[in-house]
């Protein structure tokens, strides 16, 4: 059941090749490989390199491969070197000798390459999917989030925003995520296949052909760079791991106010989970265990750019390292967005709490400066003058709506009764850039 043996007089060590064998990491790529291989026997067929009967026996097998994979019928198990071996060696089983051509003008180096790209390429826009399924989850419910809340800066309270502007915050982040994926898919989107091992092959084959088959939008021209080439793989997990650092602040976010020292929202109980000891406990393990994986892709980027670092071309086995890294890091991606969606749909914001909030720590001081500019001050006057009345307020612990005109007039002379309305986040909120976060 290899590939290779003619040039050995001696058996591989047993443990060697188990060490050897990626099969049941790559087993996943099943489907791109038998793809791949239609592709392949279709343009040798093409070429006059073998013959039509060879071809229709060829693809009749792998599509009986796959259909057995499918059914069941067929394990992915068993003592292959690699998903490649396990094919050939399927195919080869069924239909004899025929088989053995599969393999001519092509080798495993560009066939990975080819599988790889082809599965990077399908599940880079699942992951596009899952973002745009957790957008609408978002506008959904930024549609019903349309009250004031505290913002921070330093996590200090800083000034008044809208729920729903909050959580469009994080709308906008994941659509540039979702351009960044686009882009990286757009890049890697170019045929390894036909490569052969590093130097292509003496026989006229049509790469064009099993490339457009393939659906890639070209030819990867040079064979050396095709076959070592795992470029895509990192730009993917690079920018899942971005991805990752949004949903991780995110998480980070919501398991603050959810706290009872904040208590802005409530997560559903069907996203938390409680204490073995404590029976009052109700914590928000689902956001914990996102801001947690974040950890992995982050190690997984490092991981993969190391395997990648100063290796000499063209193909080294270093580079079968490379689906750990990419398969882990798509199921984390995944299954982080589908809890992050359900997180959110379900969760519990309190208006009451956030409305309580706004009154409490001078969230109007910024919008009393720009009042005195509009009166006349310069803006770094205003500053002064608002600071010295929050110290003021500070001292009488009481915030700048409470103090009378009089007071209020101790630290300027611009100030008058409009003051009074001006400085209401219901007033402010209706003025200038702020509108857009109704
Ligand atoms: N299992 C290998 C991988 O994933 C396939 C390529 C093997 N090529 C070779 N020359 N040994 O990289």
């Amino acid at each position: 059941m290899k590939l290779w043996g003619g040039r050995f007089e001696k058996q591989e060590d047993k443990f060697m090749d188990k060490f050897n064998s990626s099969f049941s990491i790559d087993s996943r790529l099943y489907k791109q490989d038998i793809m791949g291989s239609i592709a392949h026997v279709t343009m040798l067929c093409k070429c006059h390199i073998i013959t039509e009967d060879e071809k229709n026996l060829m693809i009749n097998a792998l599509k009986e491969v796959e259909t057995e994979i499918e059914e069941n019928k067929l394990v992915l198990d068993g003592d292959f070197e690699d998903i490649h071996t396990f094919v050939e060696y399927k195919v080869t089983e069924k239909i004899g000798a025929t088989g053995k051509k599969i393999h001519t003008a092509r080798s495993r180096n560009d066939q990975v390459a080819t599988d790889m790209k082809l599965y990077v390429k399908l599940s880079a826009n699942n992951v596009i999917s899952a973002l745009k399924a957790l957008l609408d989850v978002i506008e959904e419910k930024a549609s019903t989030s349309n009250f004031p809340m505290p913002a921070y800066t330093h996590l200090q309270r800083a000034q008044i925003v809208t729920f729903k502007y909050y959580l469009m915050a994080y709308y906008e982040m994941l659509q540039r995520d979702i351009k960044r994926i686009e882009s990286a898919i757009s890049i890697m989107d170019s045929s390894p296949l036909g490569s052969c091992a590093l130097a292509g092959t003496t026989y006229d084959i049509d790469r064009d052909l099993t490339s457009s088959l393939l659906g890639f939008k070209e030819v990867q021209k040079n064979t050396l760079d095709s076959v070592s080439d795992r470029d895509y793989i990192i730009e993917m997990i690079s920018h899942f791991s971005l991805l990752m650092m949004h949903l991780s602040r995110l998480s980070e976010e919501l398991i603050i106010y959810s706290s009872k020292e904040f208590s802005f929202v409530e997560l559903d109980d069907a996203y938390s989970t409680g204490s073995s000891i404590m029976p009052q406990k109700k914590n928000p393990d689902s956001l914990e265990l996102v801001r947690g994986k974040t950890g992995r892709l982050y190690g997984n980027l490092m991981g993969i750019l190391t395997v990648m670092k100063a290796l000499p071309l063209s193909y080294n086995k270093d580079m079968q390292e490379d689906k750990t890294y990419y398969f882990e890091s798509l199921d984390t991606v995944i299954d982080c967005i589908t809890i992050v969606s359900g997180v959110i749909k379900t969760m519990h914001i309190k208006k009451e709490v956030l409305s309580e909030a706004i009154k409490g720590g001078f969230l109007n001081a910024t919008e009393y400066a720009d009042y005195l500019v509009k009166k006349g001050a310069a803006f770094r006057d205003a500053h002064e003058i608002v600071g010295k009345t929050v110290k003021y307020c500070e001292e009488k612990k009481c915030e700048i709506d409470d103090l009378d005109l009089n007071e209020l007039k101790k630290f300027t002379q611009l100030v008058d009764e409009d003051i009074y309305n001006y400085i209401k986040s219901s007033s402010f909120m209706k003025m200038g850039t702020k509108k857009d976060m109704l």
